[in-house]
């Protein structure tokens, strides 16, 4: 059993005691194993690597290109790593051979070659649970910054263009009694059911396999995604990246959309084929689109900038504070575990 030492930290920009991170001695290491974590990450977070690792920090939060990766890990056991670190067969292939282990900080792990990983023997493990309830909110976010006009009414404010209260000023769309087909009912999913069903709308969900009855709380189940999406007055994405979700969303999918819909999508970028929803969004065959990731992250589409009828977020989706450290501190329990010689909790390869 790992020795465990309670410790507290107060963090830097909220004065808030965060919960104790347990110390962990690893009794399987001679000395504590060096640790490559490629992006900043909140102080607690830090602080609690730094005391049970030898931790090599990112102080500027530059993303390492993957020849800088390949050389930043010399030496180190272990990389924490993010969304934003490409971990393809080829830089996987020349990893140092010390690296034992990659514990990405998200949920999503498109951007590790998993087979690759395996293929050389390597632990990795991602962070489920902690950001849902997190990711759920902003997709309400975007479901009703969509639907409400939320952008082009900010922009009146903020251009000081707003010329008074009028009965039909931007009129947008109520979202109560709307179907919403949620794509992907996981973890997220079904936490974006929970909330609209709060705001009045009509559940409906496409999933690989039909939920348990208690998990579906009278939600419509659809075998088929393209049902699901003819039933779809707003549509919201939460499946994975895979290759067969990617461009998922194309022109002839969106004809199956009913007119007006709106599409919320705080999964990965890819599943949307941009050119063909901003062409329908252009046209008003969509009304809205609320969106939170895109293809090619951080650079867009153009168009979804110029478009009046999109509502648009910097990938914030698990941006809290409460919700980065619990990320963080769930991707060093799996570090953890694997260096007290455990099997961590998340291990997806
Ligand atoms: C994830 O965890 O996959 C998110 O997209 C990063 O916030």
């Amino acid at each position: 059993m790992p020795v465990t030492a309670a410790l507290q930290y107060v963090t830097a920009t909220t004065d808030r005691v965060v919960s104790a991170p347990s110390q962990v001695l690893h009794p399987r290491m001679a000395e504590k194993p060096h640790l490559l974590i490629t992006r900043k990450l909140p102080v607690a977070v830090e602080a609690r690597a730094q005391r049970d690792y030898h931790a090599r920090l990112n102080a500027t939060d530059e993303p390492y290109g993957k020849e800088e990766l390949v050389h930043a890990a010399d030496g180190s056991a272990a990389i924490l790593c993010t969304t934003t670190d490409r971990l393809d067969a080829a830089t996987i292939g020349r990893l140092p051979d010390s690296v034992r282990m990659l514990a990405t900080f998200s949920v999503g792990f498109e951007h590790i070659d998993l087979a690759a990983a395996r293929a050389r023997g390597l632990i990795v493990t991602n962070t489920p649970d902690v950001l849902t309830d997190a990711t759920a909110d902003v997709a309400l976010l975007l479901i009703l910054g969509a639907a409400r006009r939320a952008s082009e009414g900010e922009r009146l404010i903020r251009d000081d263009a707003w010329t008074g209260w009028a009965p039909t000023h931007l009129l947008g769309i109520h979202v109560g009694a709307k179907r919403l087909g949620i794509l992907g009912m996981g973890r997220i999913g079904r936490a974006v059911a929970a909330r609209a069903r709060g705001f009045g709308m009509v559940v409906h969900y496409h999933n690989r396999q039909r939920l348990a009855p208690q998990d579906e709380a009278g939600a419509t189940f659809h075998a088929d995604a393209e049902n699901l999406l003819a039933v779809a007055d707003i549509l919201s994405i939460h499946f994975p990246l895979m290759p067969e979700t990617r461009y998922f969303l194309d022109a002839r999918r969106i004809e199956l959309l009913p007119r007006n819909a709106i599409v919320v999508n705080t999964a990965r970028g890819a599943v949307i084929k941009d050119a063909d929803l901003i062409a329908a969004l252009r046209s008003r065959r969509i009304a809205a689109a609320g969106l939170d990731v895109y293809d090619g992250e951080p650079r867009l589409h153009p168009d979804y900038c110029t478009l009046p009828n999109t509502f648009l977020l910097p990938h914030l989706g698990s941006a809290t504070l409460e919700t980065r450290e619990a990320m963080g501190f769930r991707a060093l329990d799996n570090l953890d575990a694997h260096f007290a010689g455990g099997m961590p909790r998340d291990r997806i390869a």
